[in-house]
């Protein structure tokens, strides 16, 4: 070098690249989300759990998968299986599941959960949390709706989506249908979906590899009417 280059100062270091943050627990969606959630019927936001939480949730997902503790879902109360209309194999989670990613996701749910009473006084008092795999053999879910319309069981179903890698030839995206508009969401890692159970009819598009979500429904209890 030369020297009579002056010294130059220390370059500024380019920040460290790091994840981004999760949204706060006590409040998961913005004014947008929820304006949105309350105009067409749900809304959905890029980041929930955070990516290293999202990663750990599917890391336990696939552990109790491997333990044998998924099965194939049933439909209604009859647990009727019918792999024409879905193809996920599911779990449920306890309260207080001890496995501690997915005890934290129960934990983020209920902070959603709060947030909608807060913001849209929805009285949600109770959540029930599935953990469901799709195989990746081409199974779906064919259109449906989570909840009778009027229902005061399941208010309100928040997906998270465990899906690192994911791209568009895995198929697997959530169809949803809002008034006239027709949308797909990508299955990716840590994306978050919202809607009214009973006001958004969707379905899971035939899946060509792995798909892993964490369901929360949200829910109030009407002892009067059960859920579907
Ligand atoms: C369901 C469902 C959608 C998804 O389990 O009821 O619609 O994207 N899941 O996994
Ligand atoms: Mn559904």
């Amino acid at each position: 070098m030369d020297s009579a280059t002056p010294a130059l100062p220390d370059a500024p270091r380019p920040p460290t690249p790091t994840a981004p943050a999760p949204p706060a627990i006590d409040a998961p969606l913005d004014d947008v989300h929820l304006a949105e959630l309350v105009d067409r019927g749900w809304t959905r936001r890029a980041g929930f759990l955070g990516p290293a939480l999202a990663t750990a949730v599917r890391d336990e997902a696939q552990a109790l998968r491997s333990a044998g503790a998924l099965h194939p879902a049933g439909l209604g109360r009859a647990a009727v299986r019918d792999a024409d209309i879905r193809g996920d194999e599911i779990t449920w989670l306890s309260h207080h599941p001890d496995a501690p990613a997915l005890a934290s996701a129960w934990t983020r749910f209920g902070g959603l959960r709060a947030q909608l009473n807060r913001t849209l006084y929805l009285g949600l008092n109770g959540q029930e949390i599935q953990v469901a795999c799709y195989p990746g053999d081409g199974a779906g879910y064919s259109r449906h709706v989570d909840a009778l319309p009027g229902s005061l069981n399941r208010r309100v179903t928040a997906i998270c989506y465990l899906n690192p890698d994911w791209h568009p030839g895995h198929g697997g995206q959530l169809r949803l249908w809002a008034d006239d508009a027709v949308t797909l969401h990508e299955p990716v890692l840590d994306s978050l979906l919202v809607f009214f159970s009973d006001r958004i009819p969707h379905q899971v598009e035939p899946t060509f590899a792995e798909r892993w979500a964490v369901t929360a429904w949200l829910r109030t209890t009407d002892p009067t009417r059960p859920a579907l």
